[in-house]
Order: C-alpha cells, then structure tokens, then sequence
C-alpha cells in the first residue's frame, strides 16, 4: 500500500510499489484525465505537478513519491473555476483531437507558474509536449494569452 496526496486529499494505492503513477492515477485512483502516450517520458501526455514541477507520470514508480509530495492533475489543477490556461485554450479552441492537451495544459501552468510572461525561447524549452495534430502555434498563442489575462 503506497499512501499518494493528489489533488488535495490523502489517497492508498494498492499496487505494486513499481507501479508507474500514471497507471495508479488512472487505473486505482479514477483519475483519467491524465493520458498514456509513450510510456518512456518522450511525449508529455501524462505530464502531473508534483510540488509545482511538471513530472511525467508513465516514467516515475510510485515508490518515488512520499505522502509529502502534492500531486496535482488536470481534474485539480483549478478546483474552484477555470485556471487562466483552461479559459486561453478554450478562447483560442487549442486543441484539436485533444489527446495530447491535458498534458500541454499542465506544462503550460507549470511555465507560467515560473515565468509570468515567457519568452519565445522559454516556451521552446519548457513545452516540449508532442501533439501529433500540431497545435503548437496555438499552444503558444494560448501561453501568450494567459500569461495576458495573468497580468491584466
Ligand atoms: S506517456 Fe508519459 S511521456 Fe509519453
Ligand atoms: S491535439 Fe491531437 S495530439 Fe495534440
């Protein structure tokens, strides 16, 4: 039994202390917002926080995780309304398949969390998320606007 804190409450995972925490999220804790693309932390789409840091989830044991560390996922990310990158995607209609997007948005609330208005260059290194329908003009356009709407 491995005790995770995510999206704000204590949580018991009865898996293998192996198990990748993007399958514990999904699969023992209901939380499939967060997706599977590549499972060897190339694509970005199980990008979570924990302690503020984009992490990629199909890459890290549970084992590494202490009940200390606070997990977030795209279901906690903004628990009392859209976060600033939710309503700037949703503006910019950012997505096109989608699959892909929960990650970018977690990287994305990430950057701005650190950087208030970042450069072109910061996204290039920041965002480093695959989307497979190209959405990476309007993933920047969607920084750009958040980080407006963040300052405004
Ligand atoms: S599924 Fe984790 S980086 Fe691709
Ligand atoms: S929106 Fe389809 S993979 Fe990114």
């Amino acid at each position: 039994m491995v005790r995770l804190n995510v999206n704000g409450r204590m949580v018991e995972v009865a898996a293998s202390p192996d198990t990748p925490l993007l399958w514990a999220l999904r699969e023992q804790i209901g939380l499939t917002g967060t997706k599977y693309g590549c499972g060897i932390a190339q694509c970005g789409a199980c990008t979570v926080h924990v302690d503020g840091q984009p992490v990629r989830a199909c890459s890290m044991p549970i084992s590494a995780f202490t009940s200390n560390q606070k997990i977030i996922t795209i279901e906690g990310l903004s628990p009392d309304g859209m976060h600033p990158v939710q309503v700037a995607w949703r503006e910019l209609d950012v997505p096109q398949c989608g699959y892909c997007q929960s990650g970018m948005i977690m990287a994305a609330a990430a950057l701005l969390a650190e950087k208030r208005n970042p450069t072109d260059a910061e996204i290039d290194a920041a965002m480093t998320n695959i989307c497979r329908c190209g959405t990476y003009n309007r993933v920047r356009a969607g920084i750009k606007q958040a980080a407006q709407t963040r300052q405004g």
